[in-house]
């Protein structure tokens, strides 16, 4: 496997760009255009405000620093105003959050003892701004999750996606069924395409000499939650159901068809006994997970098992088939979340359902999943796979470590309208995501008066390729940076070429952060033409 590391070339060259800029370009200039995510306003307004790091970061006051909630503010909770004259800074919001972000601007805008002189209004374009974390195929630590967390904050995102459970590894430990973690937390192969593929693949109980993997304790996961409210970002866990559960039936085979393990990977639904299994597990997940979402999963199952189960024939009967066994797990799930107060998040399948008003899809099957959710008056979140996943190649193949067998460079990331509601920008979207010229006649949009019901805009990290920490920031890093962009920046203050010139600036930035970001180069362009 090739290392993800960048050749000497590109280092050099890109170290050659920099400096050529820096001469080129006036203090003011260099740090206005590299604000990521651009914000709403702003407004160079001429000079510096001198400031030791400690009175601006550390929490010190200082008269020329003023952070005032202002009770008055009528705008969004999360956006701010900054004006930085040469006699101090002014930053307000109408709450804490707005606070924060005005805070990251300041970060970003920091430098050498300085902050060039600013007026800034900045509101965020939605309220949910995430990052999903597949920990399942391979487990990240909780440094490198809190390491990621800081990362995100600063880029002003504020959901953290945890894919706790898949056939990987089941990786959160749950009191009432604690061979999940035991038995099934560890395997017998790091590279996970070829265990999975592998004839005699199979699960470890802890503590087995060479066995590969881990999970989260309960306090692990308090430690992950706390840190991340205090970046102002929610943890939403993800538990697997009906599907991508092979772990699940190594411990407890009898919530599985068969009652066999390895021999599918779907819940045995129309076993009475395996929704009290479901419901035991969201308790405790509820118990250490304060966001208003719980995601199930939903999806890709493949109902196969259940076609010759005489429980799970007997439920299709009653309920009117397969499709609808799966409905019913679901609408299951989604009742019991709500009468404890929360709301089922899924995979777009769960649009088979009627739904609940506030239950969200997640489109990631394109974008089809999100026009039509919103359509139908559904908060959707919008993350098409073949736009904003980071597991897919973002350079040439043949120059990069496997991956994920789609094409994804960070242009086409930036190039998603998260709204799609002309047929224009749903048709650019749809050719960008089938990778050939889609007519916008063709193709299905957000209606007038829907747009408000997308809720924003999610970046996946599948990690079925990817077992390092240094791999996992080479895949996410930048592209993470555009859905931030994506995620907060108007539509219409966003613009390649100003984003390209931005990024490149930032990427030595991420590294001499110890982020292992991919660097770019001319060839990660990609363009539709018709
Ligand atoms: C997914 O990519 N299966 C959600
Ligand atoms: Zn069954």
């Amino acid at each position: 496997m090739l290392l993800p590391k960048q050749s000497r070339n590109c280092v050099t060259g890109l170290a050659a760009a920099c400096s050529l800029l820096l001469i080129a370009c006036s203090p003011e200039e260099v740090r206005q255009v590299n604000l990521i995510p651009k914000s709403e306003q702003m407004t160079m307004t001429g000079g510096t405000f001198t400031v030791d790091s400690l009175a601006l970061f550390g929490g010190q006051s200082s008269r020329n620093i003023k952070t005032v909630i202002d009770e008055a503010w009528s705008g969004n909770p999360e956006g701010y105003q900054l004006d930085v004259t040469p006699g101090g800074i002014d930053l307000r919001a109408g709450s804490p959050d707005g606070l924060f972000y005005g805070m990251q601007t300041l970060r970003q805008l920091y430098a050498g003892g300085e902050v060039p002189c600013v007026s800034i209004r900045d509101n965020p374009r939605f309220g949910y701004r995430g990052l999903h974390l597949d920990v399942s195929r391979h487990f990240f630590s909780k440094e490198e999750v809190m390491k990621l967390l800081d990362v995100m904050s600063f880029y002003k995102l504020n959901t953290l996606h945890m894919h706790l459970t898949d056939a990987g590894g089941w990786r959160i430990e749950i009191d009432k069924y604690p061979k999940l973690t035991s038995e099934t937390a560890f395997r017998t192969e790091s590279d996970w395409r070829k265990w999975w593929d592998g004839r005699d693949r199979k699960y470890l109980p802890e503590g087995t000499p060479g066995a590969y993997g881990g999970y989260y304790t309960k306090e692990d996961i308090r430690q992950i939650v706390s840190y991340a409210a205090g970046r102002h970002i929610d943890v939403i866990p993800e538990i697997e159901f009906p599907a991508h559960s092979d772990e699940v039936f190594v411990g407890y085979p009898e919530f599985c068809c068969t009652g066999r393990p390895y021999t599918t990977g779907e819940f045995c639904v129309g076993n009475p006994a395996t929704l009290r299994f479901a419901e035991d597990v969201l308790t405790e997940i509820m118990e250490l997970f304060p966001s208003k979402y719980i995601h199930i999963g939903g999806d890709e199952a493949r109902k196969v098992a259940w076609k010759s189960c005489p429980k799970c024939q007997h439920l299709a009967r009653e309920v009117g088939g397969f499709e609808e066994v799966q409905c019913y797990m679901i609408e299951h799930l989604e009742l019991f979340l709500a009468e404890h107060g929360r709301v089922m998040m899924g995979w777009d399948e769960i649009l088979k359902n009627s739904l609940r008003s506030s239950s969200v899809p997640i489109s990631y099957r394109g974008q089809r999943g999100g026009i039509e959710g919103a359509n139908r008056g559904l908060n959707v979140i919008m993350s098409p796979g073949e736009m904003i996943y980071f597991d897919w190649y973002q350079a040439d193949p043949c120059t990069q470590p496997r991956a994920m067998s789609g094409f994804s460079p960070i242009k086409k990331v930036y190039s998603f309208y998260p709204v799609p509601d002309t047929p224009e920008m749903a048709a650019a979207n749809e050719s960008m995501i089938k990778g050939e010229y889609v007519a916008p006649s063709s193709v299905e949009y957000i209606y007038n008066g829907a747009s408000k019901n997308v809720l924003g805009v999610q970046g996946c990290m599948w990690t079925e390729f990817v077992n390092t920490s240094e791999h996992l920031e080479y895949m996410m890093f930048p592209r993470m940076l555009a859905v931030a962009e994506i995620a907060w920046t108007p539509q219409n203050r966003r613009e390649w070429h100003d984003f390209r010139r931005r990024i490149n600036r930032e990427i030595p930035l991420l590294r001499s952060r110890g982020i292992n970001a991919f660097q770019l180069s001319n060839d990660v362009e990609i363009t539709v033409t018709r």
